[in-house]
């Protein structure tokens, strides 16, 4: 088996290397001056076994093209077989047809690399598992949520897990069972055309509790600042965010610090620095052994 490394999410390479054994490769890659993509594979993968460890953000459509040239091109070079980890899916939130003439990009990105005759897929907490129907047998999804609550267990005390919408409620109970505590939701909605988010208001018991809100992502981080003001005001004590990918775009740590968000817990998913509100927590030996469990390596 080769593993190469294509752009990994954060310190990523290295464990998933180190549980699996053998090296890793870099894909050499670089950018034209038109600004197209470049790659180059650094050995042979001739009839090997290859498993491109790659992620989706920043720059999404830059790093879907690097890995639909480095899908082919290794078939091309004759790899025996091809496998994905992919831990952040980007497009995987437009998984429907929201609003008429709209695209479904999750299942053009996932039709792309099924085409590309990608042996098989894995992927990290994507926003709607059925999404990877679009790729047919082969597709991969581990949460790694349940994974970070056994990290921060010890540290938390008195929890109220909160989805901050009905679509986490899975993710929060998952959370809710490591930690042994209760868990309840809130009932949020986007504007699909301005993207405004507002949460309708709900009792929630969370006087002296630490709060621990529930999501696959953050992005712009408007969801869980909403989410954290509703608890503060509820009376929690404490608010701790527990996400699979912490984006942070734009000014997402200053609307949760202004939210009331104490801390914010997250997987190594993505491939660039967290602002000082993040904790990440190293998930590439957790996906590794999830692999090997299945015999996928
Ligand atoms: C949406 O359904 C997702 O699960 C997240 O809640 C959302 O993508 C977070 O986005 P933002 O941080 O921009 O509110």
């Amino acid at each position: 088996m080769k593993i190469l490394c294509l752009t990994p999410p954060m310190g990523f390479c290295e464990g998933f290397v180190e549980a699996l054994g053998g090296e890793a490769h870099f894909i050499e890659k670089k950018k034209f001056p038109d600004g197209e993509t470049y790659i180059r594979f650094p050995i042979s993968v001739a009839d090997e076994d290859v498993v491109i460890v790659h992620t989706g953000f920043p720059e999404q459509n830059d790093r879907l093209m690097e890995v639909f040239l480095a899908v082919d091109t290794a078939r091309d070079l004759g790899a025996s077989s091809v496998a994905l980890v992919m831990p952040y899916m980007p497009y995987a939130r437009q998984d429907r047809r929201f609003r008429e003439g709209e695209p479904v990009s999750i299942k053009v990105v996932l039709e792309i690399l099924a085409e590309l005759d990608l042996d098989y897929l894995v992927v990290v907490d994507i926003h709607k598992e059925y999404s990877l129907s679009h790729f047919g047998p082969g597709a991969f999804n581990v949460s790694v949520l349940p994974y970070l609550a056994e990290k921060i267990k010890d540290e938390v005390e008195n929890p109220l897990v909160l989805a901050p919408d009905r679509g986490a409620t899975l993710r929060a109970k998952s959370v809710a069972n490591v930690l042994n505590a209760e868990w309840d939701y809130l009932e949020k909605r986007r504007d699909r055309v301005t993207g405004e988010v507002t949460i309708k208001p709900k009792q929630i018991s969370a006087e002296g509790k630490t709060v621990i809100i529930v999501d696959d992502m953050i992005s712009t981080g408007s969801t869980l600042a909403l989410a954290a003001k509703h608890l503060k005001e509820a009376g929690a004590k404490k608010v701790i965010a527990l996400v699979a990918h912490a984006l942070m775009v734009g000014d997402a740590e200053k609307k949760l610090k202004e939210a009331g968000v104490d801390r914010v817990i997250t997987a190594n998913t993505l491939a660039k620095d967290y602002p000082n509100i993040v904790k990440v927590i190293d998930v590439s030996k957790y996906i590794a052994n999830f692999m090997k469990e299945r015999e996928l390596v």
